[in-house]
């Protein structure tokens, strides 16, 4: 008992001076924050490969759920208790910090809930140094603007995985009545009276562009119509916890979302989805590792573009209640082509795993990024470990080998880096993976977690 009342992330929104960020906010004048964010550490990971996985994996509720809904707590003056939340997450911790900078009181417990009142808004400045550590926290904008009408959040800049720009989310706002200033670095924005319901049409489907302006739409003055929104079922489980919180919303799921404003939102209790790639990442590394493994608590329809390419180069897929077991089929498993494509087709985030599974097929298989113009960063790492791929424009084509070898190898971004876990685990010999922190920004105890299932795994 004593154990759950704890703030498990006390020290980390506590506003000690080497945990808030400065700023000051004059305005549409400058903003200035400064470097205090700490450095994450650069951990290794040893892995023995050529054990097979058996056993249970629970599975985590979903960063990329979580993100949003933490975000949405900014709309209302009242509590938001969330329940299955990937409290370890690195970047949960990030938006945590941000949010108390905010003003937002979070407590976080061990058994997976968090509690976060925004009773008020005290600084509605996102700074650069939490912005850059994480991408995510573009959505506290639409949020934001909505409840305070004003906010200023640092632009996030490209990453490795691409320019991403948030022009999407910049301009939906502005068709909402904000008027939007980029000065500094920072896109500063504020409303006349608040945010005007209005029709915007992503001009390329985006998830966060969907979230943000879902969210600012929920306080705005009128009716908002989002057209070709995204699909993806984090959006889903957006528009529920909003809905909770009292906000008119449909057609949340299909490309067009109709949201009708209201005055107030309050508070709600609401559970975070599973994680649809964390999920995709185990049912992949089965089918590499052989073994069968029971993936608990999750939701294999939300992993329906996978189903068939992992069922064609030979896993065989179950699923009782809500876990999903999955058991590699005799004989070596064949390649196959994927094509990334937003929701529902397949996840841009489970492609780098993906691949790796490519590269041990029989056979030849081509795998083609729509989504990110950067995102075969792993490539390399794996060519290093004996990988057969040539990348050729946004595809790669990858050739079966008869084996992948240990080496040391570097993890570039989130997903890159399961990718390497993933190949480390069937190669012959020991991997060992530098620049890990990337990992643990979304995936939940992974030593853990794999090591309970006969891995040969330490973090060092
Ligand atoms: C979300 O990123 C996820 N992040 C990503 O997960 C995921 O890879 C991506 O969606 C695609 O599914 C979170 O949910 C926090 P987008 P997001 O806006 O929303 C272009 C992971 O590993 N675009 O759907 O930022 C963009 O450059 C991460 O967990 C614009 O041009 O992606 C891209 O080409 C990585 N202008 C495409 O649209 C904009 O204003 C789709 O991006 C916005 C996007």
């Amino acid at each position: 008992m004593q154990a759950e009342q704890e703030n498990i992330w006390g020290k980390l929104v506590s506003h000690s001076p080497e945990h808030k960020p400065e700023h000051k906010v004059v305005g549409f004048g400058v903003s200035d924050a400064k470097k205090s964010v700490q450095p994450s550490g650069l951990d290794k990971l040893r892995i023995e490969g050529g054990h097979a996985l058996e056993g249970e994996i629970p599975i985590s509720g979903a960063k990329n759920a979580a993100l949003k809904i933490m975000c949405a707590s900014l709309l209302t003056s009242e509590p938001l208790t969330l329940t299955n939340m990937p409290v370890t997450l690195n970047d949960i911790k990030t938006l945590a910090h941000l949010l108390k900078h905010i003003g937002v009181s979070i407590m976080a417990r061990h058994d997976k809930t968090a509690v976060l009142h925004a009773h008020t808004i005290e600084t509605p400045v996102a700074p650069y140094d939490l912005v850059r550590k994480m991408r995510g926290s573009i959505l506290v904008l639409g949020p934001l603007l909505a409840r305070h009408g004003f906010a200023e959040v640092s632009l996030p800049g490209g990453c490795a995985i691409g320019a991403r720009p948030v022009d999407f989310h910049i301009k939906g706002l502005e068709a909402m009545g904000a008027e939007i200033l980029i000065e500094d670095g920072y896109i500063k924005a504020k409303t006349n009276g608040g945010l005007k319901g209005a029709t915007y049409t992503f001009p390329k489907v985006s998830h966060t562009g969907t979230e943000n302006l879902m969210m600012a739409a929920t306080l705005a003055q009128g009716t908002t119509l989002l057209k070709n929104a995204a699909r993806e079922p984090e959006v889903v489980n957006l528009a529920e916890c909003l809905r909770s919180m009292g906000a008119q919303i449909t057609g949340e799921g299909t490309d067009t979302i109709i949201i009708e404003g209201v005055t107030s939102l309050g508070g709600a209790t609401h559970a975070i989805m599973p994680d649809r790639i964390e999920t995709g990442t185990w049912m992949i590394a089965s089918a590499l590792t052989g073994g069968t493994l029971r993936l608990v608590n999750t939701n294999l329809g939300y992993l329906t573009s996978l189903i068939a390419p992992l069922e064609k180069a030979g896993l065989t897929i179950e699923t009782e209640g809500k876990d999903i077991i999955v058991s590699r089929n005799p004989g070596r498993l064949v390649g196959t082509d994927i094509m990334t494509d937003p929701y529902p087709g397949f996840p841009t985030d489970l492609q780098a795993q993906f691949l790796t599974m490519l590269t041990l097929c029989e056979g030849a298989g081509m795998v083609t990024e729509t989504i990110f113009e950067n995102r075969f960063m792993h490539v390399p790492e794996l060519c290093r470990m004996g990988a057969d791929i040539t990348v050729q424009g946004n595809s790669a084509i990858v050739r079966g080998v008869a084996k992948l070898k240990g080496a040391e190898v570097m993890a570039t971004d989130l997903r890159a880096s399961a990718s390497l876990v993933l190949a480390a685990l069937v190669a012959e010999g020991t991997t060992t993976i530098n620049r890990i922190y990337h990992l643990d920004r979304g995936y939940e105890d992974i030593v853990g977690k794999l090591g309970n299932c006969g891995a040969h795994i330490e973090r060092v």
